[in-house]
């Protein structure tokens, strides 16, 4: 029945939804377009995303689930109602579900998701812990009794864990992920610039422009956007090095509760991270020059995930078959709704 398990990754940025034997089959951004004089959902996902910052003031395209919390409970269930029910409309039988849900999410907005699932039509639904399917999507064998630290940049959150026998041993985590860093990018462009730019400017700026110093790289981009000073259209180069100022702090808080969870980690265990590395997941992890800015920080080798975004997603469907193996992190959650 293993065709049957899917995972759910459910992001503040995106939805991400994998099949054990198939990889990741959608992912779509995690907004839904609400048109609030008639009280009615107009799109959900890229279709939603599509209406940010051009929607009359009737309409709104909200992300339900802010700085990894569920902000909005009602949107949150349309969202995963939608996708969910897609999926599974192409497939016969009732799925088993693994949802991976923010760590800071609490056990009645878990309950909301876990219902928004079965209602989809989920057989059994499953809740996992971020770095247990981060670590298990990136390929790391985290049964063995070898301490593993993964640090996931997210959008709204990082989630710092060390992993050891299938289980959780210690974690912490910061509201500093991507969305952080496009605020802040954004508040350098209108300072050092006076120029107003868009939130989708500013991304595109941070991953093919932003870098931390320690790596060898550097670009530039011609941005367009208002003036704050004539209020008319504006063209700016941003360049690698006009961005170190903004970036670095960010980093640097990133780096500092590593370095807290290094320093609380069991001895053993530290041994063990000090050889395999650090492996970072996440989207916000794809930053250039963060692993060798981290790397240097913490003196330990760090690498990137094979696949940063997706590993979440493809962690979850996979451990839908090997529940018993983990100790923690993973709990069968249909027994909540009394089935
Ligand atoms: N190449 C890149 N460089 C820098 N940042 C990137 C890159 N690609 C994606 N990101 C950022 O990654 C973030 C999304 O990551 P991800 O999909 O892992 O988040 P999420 O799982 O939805 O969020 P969370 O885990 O916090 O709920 C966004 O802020 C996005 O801008
Ligand atoms: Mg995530």
């Amino acid at each position: 029945m293993t065709n049957y398990d899917i995972g759910i990754d459910l992001g503040t940025t995106s939805i991400i939804i994998a099949v054990a034997d198939e990889g990741v089959i959608l992912n779509e951004s995690s907004v839904v377009a609400y048109d609030t004089r008639k009280n009615k959902v107009l799109a959900v996902g890229d279709a939603a995303l599509a209406m940010v910052g051009r929607t009359p003031s009737y309409i709104s395209a909200i992300r339900p689930l802010k700085d990894g919390v569920i902000s909005n409970h009602t949107l949150t269930k349309e969202l995963i109602s939608s996708f969910v029910k897609k999926v599974y409309n192409a497939r016969m039988m009732k799925p088993r579900v693994a949802v991976c849900v923010p760590a800071a999410i609490t056990g009645i907005e878990s309950d909301a998701v876990v219902e928004a699932v079965v209602s989809a039509g989920a057989r059994q639904v499953f809740l996992i812990d971020e770095p247990i399917a981060a670590a298990l999507g990136s390929g790391l064998d985290i049964l063995q009794p070898d301490g593993r630290m993964i640090v996931d940049i997210g959008g709204g959150t990082t989630d710092i864990a060390v992993i050891s026998l299938g289980g959780k041993v210690l974690s912490a985590g910061l509201a500093v992920a991507g969305n952080t860093f496009d605020e802040e990018l954004i508040k350098f462009v209108r300072q050092k610039f006076s120029v107003a730019v868009g939130q989708r400017t500013i991304e595109t700026l941070k991953k093919e422009v932003a870098c931390c110093p320690q790596k060898d790289f550097s670009a530039s981009m011609e941005t367009k956007g208002r003036s704050l000073i004539t209020g008319l259209p504006q063209k700016i180069t941003i360049t690698t090095q006009d961005l170190y100022e903004p970036i670095l702090p960010l980093v640097e808080q990133i780096s500092t509760v590593a370095h807290q969870v290094l320093e609380k980690t069991p001895p053993e265990l530290a041994g063990d991270i000090y050889r395999n590395g650090i492996m970072l997941t996440g989207g916000g992890s794809k930053l250039q020059g963060l692993p060798e800015y981290l790397s240097e920080q913490l003196k330990v080798k760090v690498e990137l995930s094979p696949d940063p975004i997706n590993c979440v997603a493809l962690g979850t469907a996979k451990c839908l078959s090997m529940g018993e193996q983990l100790e923690s992190g993973f709990v069968n959650a249909t027994p909540r709704l009394g089935r």
